[in-house]
């Protein structure tokens, strides 16, 4: 028997042709163990309350007791309970698998980078996101002046093709002051805060603690204790970005509206409105401020204990070494 790399029962919303908008898995299963995964055959697609029954007692023969709970509550959801299996990490080929992915970064269980998302975007339907829950874009009128007539207004928070993380799952330890901003999909370590002017786009995140006051764009990772700071950008790789996926080491601090377009290495700053993309020139200073050499920023990449700063007097990017930093102290004395 092979594991399985995730397994999720969920609610599915549908539009009027039963085409499902979305999936909410309350307990996503990650690198399902042959123990579990020995229960699940033949349990896969729509769910009735019998199947349900008897997939909760399955589950707490199995010792799943957790599972069986979920199993014996969604019987209250027949008809839009659904069973997802992920046989091996292959790109999602449903709506349906596509949630499950999406959740398994955001309940961390798995993270981001480690399952295959190719293809994400032409699966997911673009829906209105509403107080009323996910609304195909073709029936909101309808369901818009429904609301009208009987006195209320129907709520339309976003129009995407991904919804907010916090109306799935809001993992244990952080805090966002403005939920909107963090897409499902989205990984925040324990001790993240996201500020209002920060966000999370899915398929990245913080391996927390941090403070989140800038943007971390699809695919970025950010080490553990840094600091994004207020309206900072992070490159991703979506669109235009080429394929360098951008990361943020341990400890650092992107200044405001600085920006990152290299992998940066653990304890480094770039000064605020900086923005450092691979190609940027730099002068690297030894300990007395003289230029050692000039080199383009992607060479630079990963290295620890870095400063970035725009002369204020010359324009040009500079680079120094912080105190503690003893492996670019090493090259730059190498250099003399
Ligand atoms: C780059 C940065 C880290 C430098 O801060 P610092 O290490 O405290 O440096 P200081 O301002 O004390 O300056 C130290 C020296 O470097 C010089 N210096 C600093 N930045 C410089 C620049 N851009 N160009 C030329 N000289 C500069 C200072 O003039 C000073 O020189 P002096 O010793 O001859 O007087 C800081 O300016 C910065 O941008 N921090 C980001 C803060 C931030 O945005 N946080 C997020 C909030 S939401």
């Amino acid at each position: 028997m092979t594991s399985l790399h995730g397994f999720g029962l969920g609610i599915v919303s549908e539009n009027a042709q039963g085409a499902v908008l979305d999936t909410f898995y309350p307990q996503p299963v990650a690198h399902v163990s042959d123990a579990l995964s020995s229960v699940l055959p033949g349990v896969s697609g729509r769910l009735d309350a019998a199947e349900l029954s008897q997939l909760s007692k399955a589950l707490e023969a199995a010792g799943d007791s957790a599972g069986a709970g979920l199993a014996r509550q969604l019987v209250a959801a027949e008809g839009k309970v659904v069973a997802t299996s992920l046989a091996d990490n292959a790109p999602p080929s449903s709506v349906e698998e596509a949630y499950l992915k999406l959740h398994l970064i955001s309940h961390r269980r798995v993270k981001p980078h480690e399952t295959d998302l190719t293809g994400l975007f032409g699966l997911l339907p673009n829906v209105a996101w509403t107080d009323q829950g996910p609304v195909d874009l073709e029936e909101l009128p309808q369901r818009q002046l429904d609301a009208r007539l009987k006195g209320s207004v129907l709520e339309v928070s976003s129009v995407d093709k991904f919804p907010k993380m916090t109306n799935y799952v809001v993992p244990a330890g952080v805090r966002i002051a403005h939920t909107a901003r963090v897409r499902l999909g989205a990984y925040l370590g324990e001790g993240t805060t996201v500020m209002h002017e920060g966000f999370i786009n899915f398929n990245a995140g913080t391996a927390g603690p941090g403070m989140i006051e800038g943007r971390i764009s699809a695919g970025v990772w950010v080490g553990e204790g840094s600091d994004l700071g207020g309206g900072c950008s992070t490159m991703g790789t979506l669109s235009g970005g080429g394929d360098i996926v951008i990361s943020v080491g341990k400890e650092c601090l992107i200044g405001a509206n600085a920006g990152l377009g290299i992998p940066l290495g653990d304890r480094c700053t770039i000064e605020a409105g900086l923005f450092v993309t691979a190609g940027t020139k730099v002068n690297v200073l030894d300990d007395g401020g003289n230029t050692i050499e000039t080199v383009s920023a992607r060479t630079l990449a990963g290295r620890p204990d870095l400063l970035f700063r725009r002369h204020s007097s010359t324009g040009a990017v500079q680079c120094l070494t912080n105190k503690s930093a003893i492996e670019l102290n090493e090259m730059l004395h190498a250099n003399n």
